[in-house]
């Protein structure tokens, strides 16, 4: 593995997808037990698509299954799509086979969002509800979450906040139901105050298809992040990591 900096940007480079993956389950092992120790429990929000479901699958076997501590751990999902949870697209469904199902995680401890696929703006203002009442946060202040998993589109969007969405805007709501117009469907996404409110950030990255959008979004990172979604992630108080395979970093000089 080689480590590099890009701004506040901590970028990993792995030799295969399968390295990556032994990594991250090690980091989220390691936040877990830091989180325990500091606050007591362990809040986590999931990403979903292709890319985390190998390292949600890592979660679920030894040593990992057995070492961390699941009835303090509290997990959520930073976007879903507008789908009922036994659709094959549901990040939720990812999420629950490849780990929930599979590790002592009480239901009570699983944040799923609720009737995505009937009523968008009502899953989102009910998400949004559950995630104030699991904080406690008193009116203007936003949840904390120890560690937000998140993915990177072909597009430079992350979460489902995708490039020219409403949802790029939104300051005050903590879940936006976003209008994606690539897929003429809404997705229920975190907004970037709660994803820039957190602890720790970390992409996974791999794949040829997103050698092209990896140095534009790097670039962008430094300009504001003016173009791609996910050059705006940028916790002011917390670490942001990239951990990205050999295929997706094809095009950068690491
Ligand atoms: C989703 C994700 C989305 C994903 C990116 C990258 O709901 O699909 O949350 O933001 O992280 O599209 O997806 P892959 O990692 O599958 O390429």
């Amino acid at each position: 593995m080689q480590a590099s900096r890009s701004g506040k940007l901590n970028i990993s480079l792995f030799h295969s997808a399968d390295d990556l993956v032994e990594k991250a389950a090690e980091l989220f092992g390691k936040a877990a037990k830091q989180s325990l120790s500091e606050r007591g429990r362990f809040v986590v929000a999931l990403s979903g698509g292709r890319t985390p479901r190998a390292l949600y699958e890592r979660l679920a076997v030894p040593p990992f299954s057995s070492s961390i501590d699941w009835t303090s751990t509290f997990m959520f999902l930073g976007d879903e799509r507008c789908v009922s949870h036994d659709s094959p697209e549901s990040n939720f469904l990812m999420a629950k086979t490849a780990l929930f199902d599979r590790v002592s995680l009480a239901e009570a401890n699983i944040f799923a969002t609720e009737r995505q696929d009937s009523d968008p703006e009502f899953a989102a203002a009910d998400y949004e509800r559950r995630i104030r009442s699991f904080f406690h946060l008193k009116e203007g202040e936003l949840p904390r979450f120890d560690l937000i998993f998140l993915g990177l589109g072909p597009d430079g969007h992350t979460a489902s906040l995708f490039p020219d969405s409403k949802a790029l805007t939104e300051n005050e709501k903590l879940v936006a139901a976003n209008f994606v117009e690539k897929f003429q469907s809404f997705r229920l996404t975190f907004t970037f105050p709660v994803i820039n409110n957190s602890r720790h950030v970390l992409f996974l990255i791999t794949g040829k298809e997103k050698e092209d959008i990896v140095p534009l979004v790097l670039q962008d990172r430094e300009n504001d992040g003016k173009r791609y979604p996910a050059a705006r992630v940028r916790p002011h108080d917390g670490r942001v990591d990239w951990f990205i395979d050999r295929d997706a970093a094809a095009n950068l000089n690491l």
